[in-house]
């Protein structure tokens, strides 16, 4: 069963997981999925409800024979998680917590979660690994926090075996342009450039041209959409053969800076994308790139599309398919 499986992850992982032969059912609530997305391209099962619906996931979890549980749905706009902490409180922990109970009820113990690396705060050292200290430094990253620590614990008390990802920055589309991006509010760098370049979007606006980077802009690690459904995969094996609980960063290994972002964009839609530089924004520390080796290593992980060029390629040829009505933007 997946979680959140009309999201952008999710539903990239969904088709990983049917192309490598596994009858998938999704449950979304469909606050941000795509009904659409689900229907005409991933064509598997979909119940429209909510995490929290403990009656709704007995009946799911006793009628359908599931083996493991891979969980995407959560809220995931750090400025808003700033704004509303009970909403993201309530949905990312206590729901969260509804559906692990929910699964032992079930006698299921296999667990896959979607966490962050804004777990890591501002780190002291890059690339972060696994090991390097936890300060989130907004509710968002404190909910995937808590849940990663009650895994821990329910691993202990229960025997739940669990994989966490700390995913960087997800990027990018389905190669073969079948699925993509399609966030509503988009808050995120590649596609607000390639909405500017669509003409949806007048400016990109650049947060900062001081940092202590290679070009003054900061350093991010984008890691593609398809790349993290792989691992997904890697991962649910790694859970059904009998491996123990683990967290892995799942990243590119290799930063990019915000204006080398904007000139591959330039590059790659042939369109002149205009820039608006502004003052840096509180919290954002100029470079965030983490370590895969552990990923690779442990579960033969190997990220298939890491250049920028790629990314931002398939990332294009879906937001041009996608984008016919102007989305609401920040
Ligand atoms: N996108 C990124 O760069 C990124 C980075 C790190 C971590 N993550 C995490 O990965 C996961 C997926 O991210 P995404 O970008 O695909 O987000 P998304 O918003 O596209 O997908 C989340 C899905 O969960 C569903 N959902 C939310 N609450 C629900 C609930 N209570 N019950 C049922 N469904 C619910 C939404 O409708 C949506 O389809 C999230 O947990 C997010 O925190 C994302």
């Amino acid at each position: 069963m997946v979680t959140g499986g009309a999201g952008y992850i999710g539903a990239h992982t969904v088709l990983a997981l049917k192309n490598s032969g596994y009858e998938v059912i999704v449950l979304d609530n469909l606050v941000h999925g795509h009904q659409d997305l689900v229907k005409n391209v991933l064509q598997v099962e979909m119940v429209v409800g909510d995490i929290s619906d403990r009656s709704l996931l007995d009946n799911l979890l006793q009628t359908f024979n599931i083996d493991a549980v891979i969980h995407f749905s959560a809220y995931a706009y750090v400025g808003e998680s700033m704004k509303e902490p009970a909403k993201y409180y309530q949905n990312n922990v206590a729901a969260t917590l509804n559906l692990l109970e929910a699964m032992l009820g079930a006698g299921i113990n296999k667990f896959i979660f979607s966490s962050t690396c804004a777990i890591y705060g501002v780190p002291d050292i890059v690339p972060i690994i696994e090991g390097h200290s936890q300060n989130p430094i907004n509710p968002y990253g404190m909910t995937k926090l808590v849940v990663e620590r009650i895994l821990n614990d329910f691993d202990i008390a229960y025997n739940l075996k669990s994989v966490c990802f700390r995913y960087f920055n997800a990027a990018g589309a389905d190669p073969e342009g079948r699925l993509g991006e399609d966030h509503n509010p988009e808050t995120h760098l590649i596609p607000l450039v390639l909405f500017t370049a669509l003409g949806i979007r007048e400016s990109i606006r650049i947060f900062g041209s001081n940092y202590p980077t290679q070009d003054g802009t900061c350093v991010r690690d984008y890691i593609h959409v398809s790349d993290l459904a792989d691992a997904h995969i890697l991962g649910l094996e790694y859970l059904l053969k009998g491996g123990k609980s683990e967290t892995f960063n799942l990243g590119n290994g290799n930063g990019f800076s915000v204006n080398e972002v904007i000139e591959t964009a330039k590059k790659v839609t042939g369109k002149e994308i205009k820039v608006v530089k502004s003052g840096r924004r509180p919290g954002d520390p100029s470079i965030l790139v983490g370590s895969a080796t552990k990923a690779k290593n442990i579960l033969g992980w190997q990220p298939q599309y890491s250049s920028l060029q790629d990314i931002i390629s398939h990332a294009w040829q879906w937001h041009q398919k996608r984008h016919t009505s102007k989305p609401q933007l920040f």
